[in-house]
């Protein structure tokens, strides 16, 4: 039968495509271009050199910025406070391209290399089955003829040797990656020590922060409904402009990266239950989702703020994370997210500035939450100050009552 198989065109997968062919199977190598720095087309030839009987290349960019970043920007989406889920984020997009590869060339099974002790192993399957509940997932990485043959690294060349595997890495980097539009990931290798520094020349989207220009970059970000719908920059003295989601994306992207925004190192939960060490890149998003939450300040009302951070900002982050996005709680958390952004229409002024996003100011031409006339402390309008104090006397009815009963108990 078929088999399509998520391919890199690294060794561990290209590894996997010859066994695959061992096994008996044809392969249809699948690689999403989600925004990846990859050479897609020495990628084909490696795949069809190995063996496969097809490479298919599917573009899934304007898919990942338009369904998935932008709401992720509009939730303010983010795992144990500090990871914007550039990883999470990819892999329903990813999944629902290889599933459909997997339909159009009549594949039974679909395959993948993350290992074992992951989250993507996780995000993938839950998603194949949710797209495709008839489909069967290989799983190289936890079948005891795959993993007790390729015990170690050494054992992988050899079977790369064997097979004529072109080896394309040089000299390996002693961590693993994975990259998107949204961000790069770190981890593994050198990093499992959470007290390793990563080495400088680790770091590959962003400028580093020291050697960021010492001129603070001025930008606007506008944004319609909680998504970013324009960008005001300046590129050599001259002012531009870009609105189409893609183009915009890409610009946030650029602006941040070449001002060192968007590095975290994080030791993370994995869902499976183990700490993980890991280094992100986020640069655009970074950026997006600071200017998004200050404009939010300004323009959502408290409740609809509370409720919203409290339950689906949290609850959406949980899901993206565990792999669930194609699953009922993935679906009725999604539906919650733009209700809550149709007042999110205004202008963040920022500046960018060796690794620091500062808020410079902000305005809405439609939204009128913010009364400067009512909270101004040089103004007697909008409500009478007798009238907080009557607010605060009923607020203290029960804190009185509280307070009686703490007095009482200390003996006072
Ligand atoms: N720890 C991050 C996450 O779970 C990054 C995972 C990176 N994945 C990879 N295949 N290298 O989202
Ligand atoms: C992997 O284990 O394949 C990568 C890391 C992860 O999925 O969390």
């Amino acid at each position: 039968g078929k088999v399509c198989l998520a391919y890199s065109g690294g060794l561990d997968t290209s590894i996997i495509l010859a066994w695959l062919l061992e096994q008996g199977y044809e392969v249809i190598a699948f690689m999403a271009n989600i925004g990846q720095e990859e050479d897609f087309e020495a990628a084909r030839a490696k795949a069809l050199k190995i063996g496969a009987s097809k490479y298919v290349l599917v573009d899934v960019r304007k898919e990942f910025i338009d369904k998935v970043l932008y709401p992720a920007i509009q939730v303010n989406a983010i795992y144990e406070n500090v990871y914007l889920l550039g990883t999470a984020l990819a892999r329903p997009v990813i999944a629902k391209a290889q599933i459909q590869v997997a339909e159009q060339e009549g594949c039974f099974a679909v395959s993948h290399g993350c290992t074992g002790k992951g989250n993507d192993q996780v995000r993938f399957e839950l998603s194949f089955y949710a797209l495709k509940p008839d489909v069967v997932c290989i799983t190289p990485w936890r079948d005891p003829e795959f993993f007790n043959r390729f015990a170690g690294r050494k054992d992988l060349l050899e079977y790369a040797e064997q097979k004529d595997i072109p080896v394309t890495q040089t000299k390996s980097k002693p961590w693993s990656t994975d990259e998107n539009l949204a961000h790069i990931s770190f981890e593994a290798g050198i990093l499992e020590d959470p007290n390793t520094t990563p080495p400088k020349d680790m770091w590959k989207l962003t400028v580093d922060p020291t050697d960021a220009p010492a001129t603070p970059e001025n930008i606007e970000v506008h944004f319609t409904a909680g998504i970013p719908s324009k960008l005001v920059y300046y590129e050599a003295g001259e002012k531009k402009e870009v609105s189409d989601s893609v183009e915009l994306f890409l610009t946030a992207n650029k602006l941040a990266r070449r001002n060192g925004v968007g590095r975290i190192d994080i030791v993370e939960n994995r869902f499976i239950g183990i700490k993980s060490r890991g280094c992100y890149e986020t640069p655009g998003l970074t950026l997006l989702r600071a200017a998004h939450i200050d404009l939010e300040g300004l323009t959502l009302d408290r409740e609809v703020r509370a409720l919203r951070d409290n339950f689906v900002t949290v609850n959406y982050s949980r899901v993206l994370y565990n792999g669930l996005y194609f699953t009922p709680e993935g679906e009725y958390i999604r539906s919650m997210i733009a209700p809550a952004q149709k007042t999110v229409n205004g202008v963040v002024r920022v500046a960018l500035y060796k690794g620091s996003i500062q808020i410079l100011g902000r305005y809405s031409s439609t939204e009128k939450l913010y009364d400067a006339t009512e909270s101004s402390m040089d103004e007697l309008t909008g409500f009478s100050p007798e009238d907080a104090t009557g607010f605060i006397k009923v607020q203290a009815i029960r804190i009185k009552k509280y307070g009686e009963k703490v007095r009482e108990d200390n003996g006072d």
